[in-house]
């Protein structure tokens, strides 16, 4: 290793066409952390992964892991990372057995090693009993586990997960998460995607959030959500209108109308102060209130505020998580 950063990316962008899917992403991530990229479908979470691992070509920029550039020292950059896609690549000839063994060999570890290795990661995510059988014969959750267990078989340093909960049942889910939080336990850099806010929220050290190509966010979830605003007010409303009282769209106030337009929500610093202007604004324009309520905001409320469209509307398929 050159040094001790796992993962560096140094202004890195990457366009398809139109489309910058990654926008200048330059931040860190430091050793033995669990790191999760968090950001709405297209906001570019795969592709900067991608990038790491060399599946895509930076088109600007340029990104380290452990010192290592990743143009340049491919190979040792390979040798560190373990990487799950969030679709399978499983080769469907083989059995699951074979596959994990296959990997390892592939990517260098001794014959020997590569049947204990197999053996011990199937044993470790509960898929021994299915050791025989070729990929296409297992659930779908079984197969997230089954990229999850590969990726571990070459003993990276940094494991890079792509959605890896997305798609399970509760049990599942858990299962994976712990069995992550116990990599993260041996030293293991985690670097994850995820569109479920709750999840980022708990389990990870740092988030980064990602919309339309920009890492617009970074830090622990909860300092994000301190340095964010920290209440949600909700006003319903008596009926539903078109638009907001142009105050409100002024004030420098992040305010959006919601669910059918009969909904104002704004995430403030002080809830209590901002309801009282809101109603305010929105009495002055002739609007019939019906309910003020305060409360925390989440890491969801903050990140619907940062990601929102410019028509001020959220729908609730821009919606994230859910609750
Ligand atoms: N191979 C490709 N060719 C052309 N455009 C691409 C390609 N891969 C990604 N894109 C575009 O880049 C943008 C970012 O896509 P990306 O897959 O990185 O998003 P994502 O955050 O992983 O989304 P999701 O949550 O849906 O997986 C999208 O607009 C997508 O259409
Ligand atoms: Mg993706």
């Amino acid at each position: 290793m050159k040094n001790d950063v796992p993962v560096k990316f140094f202004d890195i962008s990457k366009r398809f066409g139109d489309t910058l899917a990654v926008d200048s992403a330059d931040f860190s991530i430091h050793k033995g952390e669990f790191f999760g990229l968090l950001g709405p479908n297209g906001a570019g979470k795969t592709t900067l992964i991608k990038l790491l691992i060399g599946l895509a070509n930076p088109t600007e920029g340029t990104a380290e892991v452990f010192g290592y550039d990743i143009n340049e020292d491919y190979r040792q950059v390979h040798s560190y990372v373990g990487f799950a896609p969030a679709e399978a690549n499983l080769d469907r000839e083989f059995n699951i057995f074979d596959n994990l063994r296959f990997h390892a060999g592939y990517n260098g570890v001794s014959p020997r090693e590569q049947l204990e290795r197999a053996e011990q990661q199937l044993k470790k995510f509960d898929l021994w009993e299915k050791r025989n059988d070729k990929p296409y014969e297992l659930s779908t959750g079984m197969r997230k586990k089954l990229l999850f267990a590969r990726s571990m078989i070459i003993d990276p340093k940094i494991v890079i997960l792509d959605e890896p909960t997305a798609g399970l049942d509760l049990e599942t889910k858990e299962a994976v998460q712990n069995n992550i939080k116990k990599i993260t336990e041996e030293g293991v850099t985690i670097l994850f995607t995820t569109h479920q806010i709750d999840e980022a929220e708990r389990l990870c050290d740092r988030v980064a959030i990602m919309n339309e190509g920009k890492v617009i966010e970074i830090g622990p979830p909860e300092e994000l959500l301190e340095s964010g605003q920290g209440d949600l007010v909700r006003i319903t409303l008596a009926e539903e209108i078109d638009s907001l009282p142009g105050k409100l769209t002024r004030d420098g106030l992040r305010v959006e109308l919601v669910s059918e337009k009969k909904e104002v929500r704004a995430t403030v610093a002080d809830g209590s102060e901002a309801a009282a202007d809101i109603m305010r604004a929105l009495h002055g324009a002739g609007i019939a209130t019906k309910a003020v309520h305060v409360e925390k905001a989440s890491l969801e409320d903050l990140f619907l505020q940062l990601t929102s469209k410019d028509d001020k509307t959220v729908s609730k398929e821009n919606r994230v998580g859910g609750r």
